[in-house]
């Protein structure tokens, strides 16, 4: 007998209601049972803003006004979870406002190459960061009483062949890298519903992946929400419900008379129904306790999108503190580029918003700085060259000439990055290229302002800029916050997530991204973003965790302790300039000497702590043991090594500015041993070396290598440590009974 309270209601359902709960009522929204007291689901896109589309069609772009925030290239930059907070929240209210019980985000999937094409909808290369930034956004927005939908569950990393290829990855990394963000989202923040990605895993569509869904999810995490598929993700629907997918999305679909057939029939047992159809009704019991509101603030709102825009703007360089500019001189300032007017805020497909307003960079530098001349030329049309943009390029450079500062908006088209296909490069088109090296030839004083979803490379072209401000993907208040940037009133503190490599050819993936046809090699392994730059210990143009401030500070007092609990990093962050500003202190942990291979560090904290000028502000940064650990193949499990770690203390992954290290205890070892384990195996678990020591001294063998295995350390020692027992013992003319090789096998693995 089922303990759930909501037994009763399921009781009044038959089964093929049952079959219709388990699948969309609509494009956005599940099906309602009004005789049982079951209220539909109302859905939305999602993450940066409700994509409320008044009729159902592919036209992302007809959706009603909502708060476009900036993306999560943006908002993951901010490194502060508690801005991540406010924005679920506001987005909590518009979905209140609107009747949305369950918006569709937040994507947590890793940037395992600059290419994918919806790299913007995601936070970072890291998974740590990734995990902190989306448990925070699902934390503020169910504050709210609505629903967050993480996505896309799992190893979702490329757009090409999206819908069939298969993430062909070992255990590391998917552990280590892909499924530790959405382990700790899932149970730190418990998300009521989980989205499913459309690819296959190891050969296995994610949709119907008894592993993924079953084991990881609900057994190992204690996940009890629902699972739903992403749009069309569902491939063999009685397959998808017994790995435990519980809803199909969208609907209508011939989903429900699959599975009343398949009950017909007794390929499905009826509990599979039952089982998910009671995870349906408590959403939909969740839903009905979502506290309407009548409206929102959309200038609160709108404020709110604004701050967040200067805080995840990162500032790459600023020669001779070019930035900020005075708002109140007279100086003349040649705004070039049609980025300026034309603003990108955010990409394309499913999660595009249409924002309440959108405010452009060149109004509001001219609003910001009444006694500046402010002049604009386009510079270039957007994905065009030919002679209308040479002529444009040429008059921009005479404007540059005759200006006291230049500031150039390039990056990416709208068309360059969007869901459903990746980029081919990393590159800003040659026009723009060419365009700043021209300005930088004839004015000193040249800022570059970057709009783009995803890195771009940087080394070859923008050397000559003075100034360089990543503004990524800003959401609807870009315009005005990269003016706030530029004449001082917010004080940059955005900071890399993803490492800007000299190269694009550097990348780690470069090789066997995106792979070819549907299958796609994760090659690299767990060396994915600065892991990898870090290994082989190659220059980058920027690195992972890097951008500059106007403000200065100093680490002092740097203190690191560990105990049973995990490692304490304490530490005086003094802000040693004259105005104030926000550091993101940062800590990686590098295991030295570990069994495994293991990346020279690995980021475990941060903190964005803002400091008054002058001022001096403790930090404390406290990293659980159980982050210290990886996944070992062997033991099927995480597993904490007792060892020297290095612990590194710092204002970016390659900004160290103390380092200190600790000892910590590991966890016991003892990788089960079979007879297919090496001799070497069971010479490293003490349990393991008795057993096959006594084993042998039962048998007499080959003078000189039957009895006697040659001592530890010696050279036929070591060349015999990798062969396998069951290969040992005829290669020794042993022929040992099965069941004494079995007593051995039991004996070496006695806790
Ligand atoms: C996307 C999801 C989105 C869904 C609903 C899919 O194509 O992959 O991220 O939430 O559509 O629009």
């Amino acid at each position: 007998m089922s303990s759930s309270p909501y037994q009763a209601i399921l009781d009044k359902l038959s089964v093929e209601e049952k079959t219709q709960l388990l699948t969309g009522a609509a494009w956005f929204a599940t099906t309602a049972f009004e005789h049982a007291g079951v209220s539909s689901v109302a859905m939305s896109d999602g993450p940066h803003g409700i994509r409320l589309q008044e009729h159902e069609s592919l036209d992302m772009g007809s959706a009603r006004p909502a708060t476009c925030f900036p993306p999560a290239v943006g908002l993951g930059s901010t490194w502060d979870p508690e801005l991540a907070i406010r924005v679920g929240a506001a987005l909590g209210e518009e979905c209140r406002v609107e009747g949305i019980h369950v918006l569709l985000g937040p994507g947590i999937n890793i940037k395992r190459s600059p290419l994918c094409g919806r790299n913007f909808e995601y936070f970072s290369e890291d998974p740590y960061i990734s995990g902190q930034m989306g448990a925070a956004w699902v934390n503020g927005l169910q504050s709210q009483g609505v629903g967050a939908s993480l996505k896309h569950f799992a190893v979702n990393n490329q757009e090409t062949f999206r819908m069939t290829t298969s993430a062909n990855v070992d255990a590391r990394p998917l552990h280590e890298i892909y499924l530790r963000a959405f382990h700790h989202v899932i149970t730190t923040a418990k998300p009521w519903t989980v989205m499913c990605s459309y690819n296959r895993i190891n050969g296995v569509y994610a949709s119907q992946n008894e592993w993924l869904l079953n084991t990881m999810l609900r057994e190992k995490w204690g996940y009890e929400g629902i699972m739903v598929s992403d749009w069309g993700a569902v491939v063999n629907r009685v397959e998808a419900l017994k790995a435990g997918l519980d809803l199909e999305m969208p609907g209508p679909s011939n989903g429900p008379a699959i599975l009343h057939q398949a009950v017909l029939t007794g390929e499905l047992d009826e509990a599979f129904l039952d089982r998910s159809a009671l995870r349906m009704i408590a959403l939909a019991a969740l839903a009905d306790k979502m506290p309407a509101l009548d409206k929102y603030d959309a200038e609160a709102h709108h404020a709110l999108a604004r701050e967040v825009a200067s805080r995840a703007a990162v500032l790459l360089k600023n020669d001779n503190n070019l930035l900020p500019l005075d708002p109140s001189t007279t100086q003349t300032i040649a705004v070039i580029g049609e980025f300026a007017r034309t603003t990108r805020y955010q990409g394309d497909g499913s999660s595009r918003v249409t924002p309440t307003k959108l405010d452009n960079a060149l109004d509001a530098l001219i609003e910001a700085a009444p006694n500046a001349k402010v002049t604009f030329a386009p510079g270039f049309i957007i994905n065009e060259g030919g002679p209308e943009g040479e002529k444009l390029r040429k008059e921009a450079v005479e404007l540059a000439k005759n200006s006291d500062v230049v500031l150039a908006f390039l990056g990416l088209s709208g068309a360059d990055e969007s869901e459903g296909f990746d980029r081919e490069h990393a590159d800003v088109r040659v026009e723009q290229r060419d365009l700043l090296k021209e300005l930088t030839a004839v004015n000193k004083n040249v800022v570059l302002v970057l709009s783009n979803g995803a890195m771009v490379t940087l080394s070859g072209w923008t050397e000559g800029a003075a100034a360089i401000l990543e503004t990524w993907l800003l959401g609807q208040a870009g315009g005005s916050a990269t003016a706030d940037i530029i004449f001082g009133k917010a004080n940059p503190s955005g900071r890399l997530t993803e490492t800007i490599p000299v190269r694009f050819q550097d990348t780690p993936s470069y090789v066997t991204f995106p792979g070819d046809y549907d299958e796609a090699r994760y090659g690299e392994g767990i060396f994915v973003g600065y892991r990898y730059y870090d290994a082989i210990e190659l220059p980058v143009s920027y690195p992972f965790g890097f951008g500059l401030s106007y403000s200065s500070f100093a680490y002092e007092n740097v203190k690191v302790t560990s105990n049973a609990s995990g490692v304490s990093v304490s530490l005086d962050v003094k802000n040693t300039s004259g105005r104030d500003g926000r550091e993101v202190v940062q800590v990686y942990v590098g295991a030295l000497e570990s069994r495994v291979s293991r990346a020279p560090k690995e980021l475990r904290a941060f903190k964005s702590v803002e400091i008054a000028a002058g001022a001096t502000q403790s930090v404390v940064l406290d990293i659980p043991r159980e982050e210290l650990g990886y996944f070992d193949p062997l033991l099927n499990e995480w597993t904490v090594e007792g060892l020297t770690y290095r612990v590194y203390v710092g204002s970016s992954s390659r900004d160290i500015h103390a380092t200190a290290d600790v000892q910590v205890e590991g966890d016991p070892f003892t990788p089960p041993l079979t007879t297919s384990s090496t001799m070497g195996q069971w010479f490293d678990n003490p349990n393991g070396a008795k057993a096959l020591t006594e084993l042998l001294a039962k048998h007499p063998g080959l003078p000189g290598v039957g009895k006697s295995i040659p001592e530890p350390g010696t050279v036929v020692f070591k060349m015999m440590a990798g062969f396998r027992v069951n290969q040992l013992l005829p290669f020794m003319k042993l022929d040992i009974p099965q069941d004494e090789l079995d007593a051995a096998v039991a004996k070496a693995n006695q806790k």
